[in-house]
């Protein structure tokens, strides 16, 4: 049987490598299977839980779905809508976050590293993001989630949130219980410049980070500046434990070559760093080249992707309404 999937992504510009690898690529594979149903969202929502220009933001929501496409996943086939456009997102939030426990949200480690030392100026809306993302993937009845790591305790949360709701008005199964799907290897793509800190659009230096609009000179830099060690290639799987930074590259590499962990390190072993790093500059040029190029050109035409998120959002209401007009009727309303 066929999976309901659903993911978003939120549109913040600056979408980068561990996007690309952890989550977008995923999802054109998943999209490809003609069994699944899939919904990718532009969740627009979530980016205001931080300040954002109105005027760049509206370009990144364009950026985003130019993104989904350019990177494989077929308008035609797939519903692409960004998340303010369907009011039943912002409703179900609400009537979920007066299911959702706060001790539940205080255990949110993203919360933490996010809101940092200054807990007490954090957005009300940074706290409960995660019930905007229960909410997202609930009204939509999805099966799987495929999201990175970092994502992870945030479906547990929608998994307790789901089943709180469902015991709490003694419908078995009203909400359905997602499944998160996380790649094993790839679900958690760590800064160049520090191999125990995720790659993120957040950190200060952009040498951390291969963005998806780098231009190939550029990525060849920062693939040279890339942090190593100064021990040879890794010849086994199990000395990349101690070597953090050399276990990024390779899993990356491996990524884009869509090659095991253990393919890499054999073609690798005992050539040098350098020989290693002027074939990832390459194949990462070779994968996110094209992508580049679809995205610059799609953002050309911006009727064009506006009518996808209207499209989108037409056939995202039809489905989310239904399920919240009997939340509503479930709760009493
Ligand atoms: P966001 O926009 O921060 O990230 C989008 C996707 O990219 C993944 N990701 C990574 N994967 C591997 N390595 C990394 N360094 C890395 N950085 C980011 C994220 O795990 C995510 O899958 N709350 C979500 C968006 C969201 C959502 C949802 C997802 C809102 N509603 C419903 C699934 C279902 C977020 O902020 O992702």
């Amino acid at each position: 049987m066929g999976k309901k999937i659903f993911s978003g992504v939120q549109p913040t510009g600056n979408l980068h490598l561990g996007n690309y690898l952890g989550a977008i690529k995923n999802f054109v594979k998943l999209s490809e299977d003609k069994d699944n149903e899939c919904i990718f969202c532009v969740v627009d929502l979530h980016a205001i839980t931080v300040k954002q220009n109105p005027v760049e933001l509206k370009e990144n929501i364009r950026e985003t779905v130019a993104t989904f496409i350019a990177s494989g996943i077929d308008p035609k086939k797939n519903i692409m809508f960004n998340q303010s456009q369907v009011s039943a997102h912002s409703e179900a939030a609400w009537i979920l976050s007066c299911v959702a426990r706060m001790g539940w949200l205080n255990r949110m480690t993203q919360f933490k590293e996010k809101a940092g030392k200054d807990k007490e100026k954090a957005s009300i809306g940074l706290y409960s993001y995660p019930i905007l993302m229960a909410a997202d993937i609930l009204l939509y009845d999805a099966t799987h989630v495929p999201v990175g790591d970092d994502q992870k305790q945030h479906l547990e949360l929608c998994r307790d949130i789901a089943q709180k709701f469902n015991n709490d008005f003694g419908i078995d199964n009203f909400l359905k219980v997602p499944e998160p799907l996380i790649q094993k290897n790839f679900s958690r793509i760590m800064s160049l410049k520090d191999g125990k800190k995720k790659m993120s659009k957040s950190e200060i230096s952009d040498l951390s980070r291969i963005n998806l609009k780098d231009d190939e000179s550029l990525i060849i830099n920062k693939i040279k500046k890339a942090k190593t060690d100064t021990l040879p290639m890794p010849t086994k799987l199990d000395e990349l434990g101690k070597r953090p930074e050399v276990n990024n590259l390779l899993i990356i590499y491996s990524s884009i070559k869509d090659i095991s962990l253990e393919e890499a390190i054999k073609e690798f072993s005992r050539k040098n760093f350098s020989e290693f790093k002027e074939d990832l500059s390459q194949s990462i040029n070779d994968k996110i080249g094209p992508i580049t190029k679809e995205i610059k050109k799609l953002l050309n035409d911006k009727n064009y992707l506006d009518k996808i998120l209207q499209e989108g959002c037409i056939k995202a209401s039809e489905i989310a309404s239904k399920k919240i007009n009997k939340i509503h009727e479930i709760v009493g309303f």
